[in-house]
Protein backbone atom coordinates (compact mmCIF):
# COMPACT_ATOMS: atom_id res chain seq x y z
CA UNK A 1 0.00 0.00 0.00
CA UNK A 2 3.00 2.01 -0.04
CA UNK A 3 2.15 4.12 3.07
CA UNK A 4 -1.44 4.44 1.54
CA UNK A 5 -1.00 7.71 -0.28
CA UNK A 6 -4.61 8.29 -0.96
CA UNK A 7 -5.36 8.89 -4.72
CA UNK A 8 -8.06 11.04 -3.61
CA UNK A 9 -7.73 14.92 -4.62
CA UNK A 10 -3.89 14.51 -4.47
CA UNK A 11 -3.80 15.84 -1.01
CA UNK A 12 -1.53 13.39 1.23
CA UNK A 13 -0.72 15.95 4.13
CA UNK A 14 -4.19 15.54 6.27
CA UNK A 15 -4.92 18.37 8.41
CA UNK A 16 -6.76 17.10 11.16
CA UNK A 17 -9.75 19.73 11.25
CA UNK A 18 -12.60 18.12 9.47
CA UNK A 19 -13.46 14.51 9.86
CA UNK A 20 -13.12 12.86 6.95
CA UNK A 21 -14.70 9.85 6.61
CA UNK A 22 -14.06 8.52 3.26
CA UNK A 23 -10.71 8.04 4.07
CA UNK A 24 -11.66 4.60 5.52
CA UNK A 25 -12.63 3.94 2.04
CA UNK A 26 -9.18 4.74 0.37
CA UNK A 27 -7.05 5.71 3.34
CA UNK A 28 -5.43 2.64 4.56
CA UNK A 29 -3.57 2.36 8.04
CA UNK A 30 -5.18 5.70 9.39
CA UNK A 31 -3.09 6.14 12.79
CA UNK A 32 -5.70 6.31 15.58
CA UNK A 33 -3.56 9.50 16.93
CA UNK A 34 -4.65 11.07 13.56
CA UNK A 35 -8.26 9.74 13.64
CA UNK A 36 -8.86 10.42 17.31
CA UNK A 37 -7.37 14.36 16.19
CA UNK A 38 -9.81 14.08 13.21
CA UNK A 39 -13.04 13.31 15.71
CA UNK A 40 -12.82 16.64 17.41
CA UNK A 41 -14.28 18.73 14.75
CA UNK A 42 -16.32 21.41 15.52
CA UNK A 43 -20.40 20.74 15.32
CA UNK A 44 -21.53 22.32 11.93
CA UNK A 45 -22.22 25.90 11.80
CA UNK A 46 -25.10 28.18 9.68
CA UNK A 47 -23.70 28.94 6.58
CA UNK A 48 -24.98 25.75 4.26
CA UNK A 49 -24.26 27.37 0.73
CA UNK A 50 -26.60 26.29 -1.82
CA UNK A 51 -27.57 22.23 -1.40
CA UNK A 52 -27.69 23.43 2.79
CA UNK A 53 -31.10 22.63 3.31
CA UNK A 54 -30.59 22.48 7.68
CA UNK A 55 -27.90 21.46 9.88
CA UNK A 56 -27.90 18.20 10.60
CA UNK A 57 -29.65 18.38 14.61
CA UNK A 58 -32.49 20.34 12.90
CA UNK A 59 -32.57 17.65 9.73
CA UNK A 60 -33.06 14.63 12.27
CA UNK A 61 -35.59 16.51 14.49
CA UNK A 62 -37.62 16.82 11.18
CA UNK A 63 -36.90 13.56 9.98
CA UNK A 64 -37.54 11.76 12.90
CA UNK A 65 -40.86 12.46 13.34
CA UNK A 66 -41.71 11.69 10.05
CA UNK A 67 -41.23 7.90 9.51
CA UNK A 68 -40.66 6.31 12.94
CA UNK A 69 -43.22 3.60 11.59
CA UNK A 70 -40.31 2.11 9.47
CA UNK A 71 -39.04 1.42 13.20
CA UNK A 72 -35.54 0.87 11.67
CA UNK A 73 -34.35 1.13 14.71
CA UNK A 74 -35.08 -1.58 16.75
CA UNK A 75 -34.16 -3.32 13.50
CA UNK A 76 -30.34 -4.03 14.35
CA UNK A 77 -31.18 -5.77 17.85
CA UNK A 78 -34.52 -7.26 15.78
CA UNK A 79 -34.90 -10.78 16.93
CA UNK A 80 -31.89 -10.41 18.92
CA UNK A 81 -33.69 -8.29 21.36
CA UNK A 82 -34.39 -11.36 23.64
CA UNK A 83 -32.52 -12.07 26.62
CA UNK A 84 -29.26 -13.61 25.90
CA UNK A 85 -27.96 -15.93 28.58
CA UNK A 86 -26.20 -18.74 25.76
CA UNK A 87 -23.65 -18.77 28.06
CA UNK A 88 -24.64 -20.16 30.31
CA UNK A 89 -24.42 -24.75 30.44
CA UNK A 90 -27.43 -25.61 31.79
CA UNK A 91 -29.75 -23.17 29.37
CA UNK A 92 -32.77 -24.62 29.51
CA UNK A 93 -34.92 -24.74 26.18
CA UNK A 94 -32.72 -22.96 24.25
CA UNK A 95 -34.14 -20.55 21.11
CA UNK A 96 -33.40 -22.66 17.72
CA UNK A 97 -30.62 -22.11 15.76
CA UNK A 98 -30.69 -19.14 13.23
CA UNK A 99 -32.06 -20.25 9.89
CA UNK A 100 -29.78 -17.96 8.61
CA UNK A 101 -26.19 -17.58 9.12
CA UNK A 102 -24.00 -14.81 7.18
CA UNK A 103 -20.21 -14.31 7.88
CA UNK A 104 -19.30 -10.81 6.43
CA UNK A 105 -15.77 -9.82 5.40
CA UNK A 106 -15.21 -6.35 3.59
CA UNK A 107 -14.44 -2.76 3.76
CA UNK A 108 -16.58 0.54 4.54
CA UNK A 109 -19.23 -0.85 2.01
CA UNK A 110 -20.84 -3.31 3.88
CA UNK A 111 -19.52 -2.56 7.70
CA UNK A 112 -22.49 -2.25 10.03
CA UNK A 113 -20.39 -0.28 12.54
CA UNK A 114 -17.32 -1.61 13.40
CA UNK A 115 -14.93 0.68 12.47
CA UNK A 116 -16.42 3.02 14.68
CA UNK A 117 -16.38 0.60 17.54
CA UNK A 118 -12.80 -0.05 17.08
CA UNK A 119 -11.74 3.25 16.79
CA UNK A 120 -14.65 5.05 19.22
CA UNK A 121 -15.54 6.60 16.75
CA UNK A 122 -17.91 9.37 17.38
CA UNK A 123 -19.65 9.75 13.98
CA UNK A 124 -22.74 12.09 14.21
CA UNK A 125 -25.58 12.77 12.14
CA UNK A 126 -26.09 13.46 9.26
CA UNK A 127 -24.51 9.63 8.60
CA UNK A 128 -27.64 7.73 9.42
CA UNK A 129 -30.33 10.21 8.87
CA UNK A 130 -32.14 8.71 6.54
CA UNK A 131 -33.10 5.46 8.00
CA UNK A 132 -31.96 4.65 11.37
CA UNK A 133 -32.41 8.00 12.09
CA UNK A 134 -29.08 8.16 14.27
CA UNK A 135 -25.74 7.61 13.37
CA UNK A 136 -24.70 4.01 13.38
CA UNK A 137 -21.31 3.16 12.17
CA UNK A 138 -22.60 2.69 8.52
CA UNK A 139 -20.72 5.14 6.22
CA UNK A 140 -23.93 6.21 4.63
CA UNK A 141 -27.19 8.19 5.52
CA UNK A 142 -29.23 4.40 5.52
CA UNK A 143 -28.60 0.82 5.05
CA UNK A 144 -25.71 -0.58 2.98
CA UNK A 145 -26.55 -3.46 0.37
CA UNK A 146 -25.29 -6.25 3.22
CA UNK A 147 -28.42 -5.01 5.63
CA UNK A 148 -30.75 -5.52 2.34
CA UNK A 149 -29.53 -8.58 1.99
CA UNK A 150 -30.25 -9.37 5.18
CA UNK A 151 -34.01 -7.83 5.23
CA UNK A 152 -34.32 -10.00 2.10
CA UNK A 153 -33.32 -12.98 4.37
CA UNK A 154 -36.06 -12.31 6.96
CA UNK A 155 -32.88 -12.20 9.19
CA UNK A 156 -31.54 -8.74 11.63
CA UNK A 157 -28.75 -6.80 9.95
CA UNK A 158 -25.37 -8.43 11.17
CA UNK A 159 -23.28 -7.14 14.34
CA UNK A 160 -19.73 -5.69 13.97
CA UNK A 161 -17.35 -8.82 15.16
CA UNK A 162 -15.99 -5.95 17.63
CA UNK A 163 -19.21 -4.41 18.99
CA UNK A 164 -18.77 -4.99 22.47
CA UNK A 165 -22.37 -3.10 23.63
CA UNK A 166 -25.55 -5.07 22.54
CA UNK A 167 -23.56 -7.31 19.83
CA UNK A 168 -26.03 -10.51 18.49
CA UNK A 169 -23.84 -12.87 16.39
CA UNK A 170 -26.69 -15.56 16.54
CA UNK A 171 -27.19 -14.75 12.53
CA UNK A 172 -23.19 -14.44 11.99
CA UNK A 173 -20.96 -12.12 12.17
CA UNK A 174 -19.78 -8.80 9.78
CA UNK A 175 -15.64 -8.56 10.05
CA UNK A 176 -15.94 -5.68 7.59
CA UNK A 177 -14.19 -2.74 8.71
CA UNK A 178 -13.96 0.58 6.73
CA UNK A 179 -10.82 1.38 5.04
CA UNK A 180 -9.85 -2.23 4.31
CA UNK A 181 -8.16 -3.41 1.61
CA UNK A 182 -7.28 -7.57 0.74
CA UNK A 183 -3.68 -6.86 0.99
CA UNK A 184 -1.66 -7.52 4.17
CA UNK A 185 -0.77 -4.37 6.09
CA UNK A 186 -2.38 -2.47 3.46
CA UNK A 187 -4.78 -1.59 6.47
CA UNK A 188 -5.19 -2.17 10.03
CA UNK A 189 -7.90 -4.73 9.68
CA UNK A 190 -7.02 -6.13 6.19
CA UNK A 191 -8.80 -9.92 4.73
CA UNK A 192 -5.83 -11.74 6.74
CA UNK A 193 -6.93 -10.32 10.05
CA UNK A 194 -10.71 -10.43 9.06
CA UNK A 195 -9.80 -14.06 8.26
CA UNK A 196 -7.67 -15.03 11.15
CA UNK A 197 -10.63 -13.37 13.44
CA UNK A 198 -13.21 -15.83 12.34
CA UNK A 199 -10.91 -18.19 12.65
CA UNK A 200 -10.44 -17.09 15.94
CA UNK A 201 -14.63 -16.53 16.69
CA UNK A 202 -14.61 -20.26 15.34
CA UNK A 203 -12.22 -21.83 17.42
CA UNK A 204 -13.77 -20.08 20.71
CA UNK A 205 -17.37 -21.64 19.68
CA UNK A 206 -15.78 -25.11 19.17
CA UNK A 207 -13.99 -24.53 22.55
CA UNK A 208 -17.45 -23.35 23.47
CA UNK A 209 -19.16 -26.58 22.61
CA UNK A 210 -16.19 -28.66 23.82
CA UNK A 211 -17.40 -27.54 27.36
CA UNK A 212 -20.73 -27.65 27.17
CA UNK A 213 -21.42 -24.56 26.55
CA UNK A 214 -23.74 -22.90 23.36
CA UNK A 215 -22.01 -20.43 21.37
CA UNK A 216 -24.31 -18.23 19.41
CA UNK A 217 -23.35 -19.88 16.38
CA UNK A 218 -23.40 -23.93 16.45
CA UNK A 219 -21.33 -26.52 14.63
CA UNK A 220 -23.89 -26.60 11.91
CA UNK A 221 -24.24 -22.71 11.73
CA UNK A 222 -20.69 -22.49 10.66
CA UNK A 223 -21.28 -25.15 8.16
CA UNK A 224 -24.56 -23.62 6.73
CA UNK A 225 -23.37 -20.38 6.54
CA UNK A 226 -23.12 -18.35 3.86
CA UNK A 227 -19.61 -16.26 3.29
CA UNK A 228 -19.94 -13.09 1.60
CA UNK A 229 -16.92 -10.71 0.54
CA UNK A 230 -17.23 -7.85 -0.86
CA UNK A 231 -13.47 -5.92 -0.91
CA UNK A 232 -10.81 -4.82 -3.28
CA UNK A 233 -11.95 -0.85 -3.82
CA UNK A 234 -9.55 0.20 -1.36
CA UNK A 235 -6.82 -1.63 -2.42
CA UNK A 236 -7.19 0.19 -6.18
CA UNK A 237 -7.82 3.03 -4.85
CA UNK A 238 -4.28 3.37 -3.78
CA UNK A 239 -2.89 2.05 -6.56
CA UNK A 240 -4.13 4.63 -8.59
CA UNK A 241 -2.04 7.08 -8.67
CA UNK A 242 0.25 4.60 -10.60
CA UNK A 243 0.63 4.71 -14.33
CA UNK A 244 -2.12 1.91 -15.44
CA UNK A 245 -0.11 -0.71 -16.39
CA UNK A 246 1.69 -1.33 -12.98
CA UNK A 247 -2.46 -0.56 -11.74
CA UNK A 248 -3.11 -3.82 -13.49
CA UNK A 249 0.41 -5.43 -12.33
CA UNK A 250 -0.66 -5.16 -8.50
CA UNK A 251 -4.25 -6.95 -9.15
CA UNK A 252 -2.97 -10.29 -9.05
CA UNK A 253 -1.99 -10.17 -5.63
CA UNK A 254 -4.89 -8.53 -4.48
CA UNK A 255 -7.39 -11.34 -6.16
CA UNK A 256 -5.07 -13.91 -4.54
CA UNK A 257 -5.42 -12.42 -1.39
CA UNK A 258 -9.17 -13.06 -1.68
CA UNK A 259 -8.86 -16.28 -3.25
CA UNK A 260 -6.37 -17.39 -0.47
CA UNK A 261 -9.11 -16.15 1.55
CA UNK A 262 -11.79 -18.45 0.39
CA UNK A 263 -9.74 -21.74 0.13
CA UNK A 264 -8.56 -21.02 3.95
CA UNK A 265 -12.49 -20.71 4.99
CA UNK A 266 -13.33 -23.59 2.94
CA UNK A 267 -10.99 -25.81 4.79
CA UNK A 268 -12.23 -25.26 7.63
CA UNK A 269 -15.49 -25.85 6.33
CA UNK A 270 -17.15 -23.04 4.56
CA UNK A 271 -19.32 -24.05 1.51
CA UNK A 272 -21.24 -21.06 0.35
CA UNK A 273 -19.36 -18.39 -0.76
CA UNK A 274 -21.14 -14.74 -2.43
CA UNK A 275 -18.53 -12.56 -3.82
CA UNK A 276 -19.07 -9.09 -4.92
CA UNK A 277 -16.42 -7.90 -7.18
CA UNK A 278 -15.73 -3.97 -7.37
CA UNK A 279 -17.87 -0.90 -8.35
CA UNK A 280 -17.59 0.94 -11.07
CA UNK A 281 -14.75 3.44 -9.23
CA UNK A 282 -14.59 5.95 -12.09
CA UNK A 283 -18.03 7.23 -11.11
CA UNK A 284 -17.16 8.33 -7.78
CA UNK A 285 -17.38 11.70 -6.90
CA UNK A 286 -14.43 11.64 -5.16
CA UNK A 287 -12.49 10.61 -7.71
CA UNK A 288 -13.97 12.86 -10.17
CA UNK A 289 -13.00 15.94 -8.39
CA UNK A 290 -9.35 14.82 -8.69
CA UNK A 291 -7.76 17.61 -10.89
CA UNK A 292 -7.25 16.78 -13.97
CA UNK A 293 -5.66 18.49 -17.23
CA UNK A 294 -8.43 18.01 -19.42
CA UNK A 295 -11.73 15.29 -19.73
CA UNK A 296 -9.88 13.30 -22.17
CA UNK A 297 -10.32 10.75 -19.56
CA UNK A 298 -13.85 10.78 -19.40
CA UNK A 299 -16.49 8.77 -20.51
CA UNK A 300 -19.85 9.26 -22.70
CA UNK A 301 -21.25 9.30 -18.73
CA UNK A 302 -18.98 11.26 -17.40
CA UNK A 303 -17.06 8.38 -15.77
CA UNK A 304 -12.74 8.22 -15.50
CA UNK A 305 -12.23 5.72 -17.98
CA UNK A 306 -9.11 4.47 -16.55
CA UNK A 307 -10.31 3.98 -12.63
CA UNK A 308 -13.57 2.04 -14.70
CA UNK A 309 -10.67 0.17 -16.47
CA UNK A 310 -9.06 -1.00 -13.49
CA UNK A 311 -12.29 -1.82 -11.85
CA UNK A 312 -13.36 -4.40 -14.83
CA UNK A 313 -9.69 -6.15 -15.06
CA UNK A 314 -9.91 -6.89 -11.22
CA UNK A 315 -13.24 -8.18 -11.63
CA UNK A 316 -12.39 -10.26 -14.41
CA UNK A 317 -9.42 -11.80 -13.12
CA UNK A 318 -11.41 -12.12 -9.33
CA UNK A 319 -14.02 -13.58 -11.59
CA UNK A 320 -11.83 -16.26 -13.06
CA UNK A 321 -10.37 -17.23 -9.80
CA UNK A 322 -13.20 -17.98 -8.61
CA UNK A 323 -13.87 -20.11 -11.49
CA UNK A 324 -10.72 -22.07 -10.90
CA UNK A 325 -12.06 -22.55 -7.40
CA UNK A 326 -15.02 -23.74 -8.90
CA UNK A 327 -13.80 -26.26 -10.22
CA UNK A 328 -11.86 -27.95 -7.22
CA UNK A 329 -14.36 -27.50 -4.26
CA UNK A 330 -17.22 -29.26 -6.09
CA UNK A 331 -18.93 -29.21 -3.24
CA UNK A 332 -19.40 -25.97 -2.62
CA UNK A 333 -21.25 -22.76 -3.75
CA UNK A 334 -19.24 -20.17 -5.46
CA UNK A 335 -21.15 -17.12 -6.71
CA UNK A 336 -19.20 -14.18 -7.97
CA UNK A 337 -21.81 -10.73 -8.26
CA UNK A 338 -20.69 -8.50 -10.69
CA UNK A 339 -21.42 -4.87 -8.84
CA UNK A 340 -19.71 -3.15 -11.76
CA UNK A 341 -22.69 -4.05 -14.23
CA UNK A 342 -24.79 -3.03 -11.35
CA UNK A 343 -23.21 0.32 -10.27
CA UNK A 344 -22.08 1.39 -13.81
CA UNK A 345 -25.59 1.07 -15.37
CA UNK A 346 -27.19 3.01 -12.18
CA UNK A 347 -25.06 5.83 -13.42
CA UNK A 348 -25.48 5.18 -16.91
CA UNK A 349 -29.34 5.21 -16.59
CA UNK A 350 -29.68 7.14 -14.19
CA UNK A 351 -32.84 8.69 -15.41
CA UNK A 352 -34.59 5.35 -15.53
CA UNK A 353 -33.62 4.74 -11.93
CA UNK A 354 -35.06 8.36 -11.00
CA UNK A 355 -31.96 9.68 -10.25
CA UNK A 356 -30.95 13.49 -11.50
CA UNK A 357 -27.47 13.69 -10.35
CA UNK A 358 -25.41 10.71 -10.73
CA UNK A 359 -22.12 11.95 -10.15
CA UNK A 360 -22.85 14.48 -7.32
CA UNK A 361 -22.42 13.75 -3.50
CA UNK A 362 -24.77 14.24 -1.30
CA UNK A 363 -22.79 15.39 1.38
CA UNK A 364 -20.07 17.16 0.74
CA UNK A 365 -18.75 20.25 -0.24
CA UNK A 366 -18.32 22.72 -3.96
CA UNK A 367 -21.54 22.34 -5.15
CA UNK A 368 -22.10 21.01 -8.53
CA UNK A 369 -21.26 18.94 -10.74
CA UNK A 370 -19.29 16.75 -7.83
CA UNK A 371 -19.78 18.75 -4.64
CA UNK A 372 -16.89 16.68 -3.20
CA UNK A 373 -13.75 18.65 -1.97
CA UNK A 374 -10.83 16.39 -0.22
CA UNK A 375 -10.37 18.95 2.92
CA UNK A 376 -14.37 19.80 3.30
CA UNK A 377 -15.93 16.24 3.00
CA UNK A 378 -18.99 15.18 4.77
CA UNK A 379 -19.15 15.37 8.71
CA UNK A 380 -17.20 18.64 8.39
CA UNK A 381 -17.70 21.55 9.64
CA UNK A 382 -18.45 23.25 6.29
CA UNK A 383 -20.40 19.98 4.48
CA UNK A 384 -23.19 21.31 1.91
CA UNK A 385 -25.68 18.90 2.40
CA UNK A 386 -28.62 17.56 -0.17
CA UNK A 387 -32.21 17.43 0.84
CA UNK A 388 -33.84 14.63 2.81
CA UNK A 389 -35.20 12.49 -0.25
CA UNK A 390 -33.00 13.83 -3.18
CA UNK A 391 -32.08 10.48 -5.23
CA UNK A 392 -28.24 11.32 -5.31
CA UNK A 393 -26.36 8.25 -5.75
CA UNK A 394 -23.42 9.12 -3.85
CA UNK A 395 -23.67 9.98 -0.31
CA UNK A 396 -20.63 11.57 0.53
CA UNK A 397 -18.55 11.30 -2.77
CA UNK A 398 -17.29 8.02 -1.76
CA UNK A 399 -20.19 6.16 -0.45
CA UNK A 400 -23.49 5.21 -1.69
CA UNK A 401 -26.74 6.89 -0.39
CA UNK A 402 -29.55 4.50 1.29
CA UNK A 403 -31.49 5.13 -1.96
CA UNK A 404 -28.77 3.68 -4.17
CA UNK A 405 -27.50 0.93 -2.02
CA UNK A 406 -31.46 -0.15 -2.26
CA UNK A 407 -31.33 -0.36 -6.09
CA UNK A 408 -28.17 -1.75 -6.31
CA UNK A 409 -29.35 -5.01 -3.77
CA UNK A 410 -32.67 -5.08 -5.42
CA UNK A 411 -30.63 -5.70 -8.24
CA UNK A 412 -28.14 -7.98 -6.47
CA UNK A 413 -31.29 -10.01 -5.48
CA UNK A 414 -32.65 -10.94 -8.41
CA UNK A 415 -29.34 -13.42 -9.25
CA UNK A 416 -29.45 -11.79 -12.54
CA UNK A 417 -25.72 -10.38 -12.13
CA UNK A 418 -24.58 -13.83 -10.38
CA UNK A 419 -21.77 -16.37 -11.66
CA UNK A 420 -23.89 -19.04 -11.68
CA UNK A 421 -26.63 -17.43 -11.52
CA UNK A 422 -28.18 -18.25 -8.53
CA UNK A 423 -30.13 -16.00 -5.72
CA UNK A 424 -28.90 -16.17 -2.82
CA UNK A 425 -31.59 -16.71 -0.93
CA UNK A 426 -31.10 -20.11 -2.80
CA UNK A 427 -27.99 -20.81 -0.68
CA UNK A 428 -29.82 -20.63 2.63
CA UNK A 429 -31.25 -23.61 2.77
CA UNK A 430 -29.27 -25.96 -0.15
CA UNK A 431 -27.00 -28.71 1.38
CA UNK A 432 -25.13 -28.93 -1.53
CA UNK A 433 -24.88 -26.99 -5.03
CA UNK A 434 -24.38 -28.59 -8.22
CA UNK A 435 -21.89 -26.88 -9.99
CA UNK A 436 -21.66 -26.11 -13.20
CA UNK A 437 -19.41 -23.67 -13.43
C1 LIG B 1 -29.13 0.78 -19.61
O1 LIG B 1 -30.37 0.13 -19.66
C2 LIG B 1 -30.59 -0.65 -20.83
C3 LIG B 1 -31.99 -1.16 -20.80
O2 LIG B 1 -32.24 -1.83 -19.57
C4 LIG B 1 -29.55 -1.74 -20.88
O3 LIG B 1 -29.71 -2.50 -22.07
C5 LIG B 1 -28.16 -1.15 -20.86
O4 LIG B 1 -27.19 -2.17 -20.80
C6 LIG B 1 -28.00 -0.22 -19.67
N1 LIG B 1 -26.72 0.44 -19.74
C7 LIG B 1 -25.70 0.13 -18.95
C8 LIG B 1 -24.46 0.89 -19.19
O5 LIG B 1 -25.75 -0.71 -18.08
C1 LIG C 1 -35.36 -22.08 4.63
O1 LIG C 1 -36.11 -23.08 5.27
C2 LIG C 1 -36.90 -22.61 6.35
C3 LIG C 1 -37.53 -23.82 7.04
O2 LIG C 1 -38.13 -24.67 6.12
C4 LIG C 1 -37.93 -21.66 5.80
O3 LIG C 1 -38.74 -21.16 6.84
C5 LIG C 1 -37.22 -20.49 5.12
O4 LIG C 1 -38.17 -19.64 4.51
C6 LIG C 1 -36.25 -20.99 4.06
N1 LIG C 1 -35.45 -19.87 3.61
C7 LIG C 1 -35.26 -19.57 2.35
C8 LIG C 1 -34.52 -18.34 2.09
O5 LIG C 1 -35.65 -20.27 1.44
Amino acid sequence: MNGGAAAGSGGKAAPAAPLRLQHYLVMAGVAAAVVLACLRYAPPAAGYGLLAVAPPAEAAARIGAVAVARAADGGEAGAGAAVRDDLTPAAPAPEPASAVVIFNFGDSNSDTGGMAAVNGMNINLPEGRTFFRRPTGRLSDGRLVIDFICESLHTPYLSPYLKALGADFRNGVNFAIGGSTATPGGSPFSLDVQLHQWLYFRARSMEMINLGQRPPIDREGFRRAIYTIDIGQNDLSAYMHLPFEQVVAKIPAIVAQIKYTIETLYSHGARKFWIHGTGALGCLPQKLAIPRDDDADLDAHGCLKTYNAAARRFNAQLAAAIGQLRQRMVDAALVFVDMYAIKYDLVANHTAHGIARPLMACCGYGGPPYNYNHFKACMSAEMQLCDVGARLISWDGVHFTEAANAIVAAKVLTGDYSTPRVTIASLVNSTLLPNDG
